[in-house]
């Protein structure tokens, strides 16, 4: 995601469609913004960190004829934006470092000077997450040999950030290093980021794909057809949990118990030094129509987000390198 060429709206390619339609949509309205976050028209931590970055700046811009004033607008904006979804850190991350980048400026500063400011600091954002995607993948290309089979789950690649990914920067860094290296790819019920994205991304990039649904991860790892786990993350706790898309939590069980080494790859800024451990994380439920058809009156309990302790976690990648809990302020 990105601009649009005039800078006055957020450029999203809607994720909902995906594979079956590759529709970008431009918007400019805060309640449009929110909603593509909050259904995952854009989705992946560091994605709806930048989109809300951008989405702040153009929302303003559209906004600038309102009656309410510039500051209760901005409060108002940023409390929103962070509300959308829970559980990642990188969107309140965000959206927050925006609202110091607003409220540093003087008093004395004219409504249009404080939009500039906003724009260089949504694009320093979005440059950084690509740089960072960049970085990751060139400390995690140690991780992939020649002909390496990873199994990851969700999306955590070029979908999920605004440049090449998180767990997939390494695969696509050791391709691009004419490493053979070949993804198996968790279908992630219920929304199935998996199979339409992660699978389309790479298929898209030439890298061999193949979808398993998540209850083979399992077996899959206990077939020794994986060398090693890669996955992305929503938020790191100061002691090293992890959250990540449901079922992650799963599948370091079982990599731990067929002897598979399982990595978190993830910018600086999904980690949380604030959240002392996992048990604190706000976990994002969402509504019962994704598990739908269900029979009549029957409920569901559908988290879209479980923890995975430390003790399961082989390593750390990020930006900076590898990594080793606990992460302090
Ligand atoms: O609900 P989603 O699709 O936003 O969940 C995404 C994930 O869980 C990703 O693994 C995580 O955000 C890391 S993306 C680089």
């Amino acid at each position: 995601m990105t601009w649009s060429a005039d800078r006055r709206a957020l450029r999203i390619l809607d994720q909902r469609l995906l594979p079956q339609e590759t529709r970008i949509r431009e918007l400019t309205d805060l309640d449009e913004i929110i909603e593509a976050i909050r259904t995952l028209a854009v989705r992946g931590a560091p994605a709806i960190g930048v989109a809300a970055a951008i989405g702040l700046v153009v929302a303003l811009r559209h906004h600038a004829t309102s009656s309410v004033p510039a500051p209760v607008l901005l409060e108002d904006f940023v409390t929103r934006l962070i509300a959308a979804r829970p559980t990642a850190v990188n969107l309140a991350w965000a959206v927050q470092r925006m609202h110091r980048a607003a409220c540093a400026m003087p008093a004395t500063a004219t409504g249009e000077a404080v939009l500039d400011r906003l724009e260089a600091e949504a694009e320093a954002i979005r440059c950084e997450d690509v740089a960072m995607c960049e970085a990751i993948g060139r400390h995690g290309l140690a991780l992939i040999g020649e002909g390496a089979r990873v199994l990851t789950h969700c999306n955590a690649g070029a979908l999920a950030t605004a440049g090449s990914g998180t767990a997939l920067a390494p695969v696509y860094a050791a391709h691009a290093a004419g490493r053979r290296v070949s993804v198996f790819a968790d279908e992630t019920r219920p929304l199935r980021q998996g199979a339409r994205l992660t699978a389309w991304e790479l298929a898209q990039a030439g890298i061999p794909v193949t979808v398993l649904p998540d209850g083979a991860a399992a077996s899959l790892l206990a077939s020794g057809a994986i060398d090693l786990v890669i996955v992305g993350a929503d938020r790191i706790t100061a002691n090293g949990d992890v959250a990540n898309k449901v079922g992650t939590y799963g599948v370091a069980l079982a990599a731990r118990a067929h002897g598979v080494p399982f990595y978190v790859a993830a910018p600086w800024s999904t980690i949380d030094p604030a959240t002392a451990t996992g048990a604190d994380i706000i976990i994002e439920h969402r509504h019962e129509e994704e598990l739908a058809p269900l029979p009549p009156g029957v409920p569901a309990w559908n988290p879209a987000f479980d923890v995975t302790p430390r003790a399961l976690i082989s390593g750390y990648l990020t930006d900076r390198g590898f990594v080793t809990p606990p992460f302090g302020t």
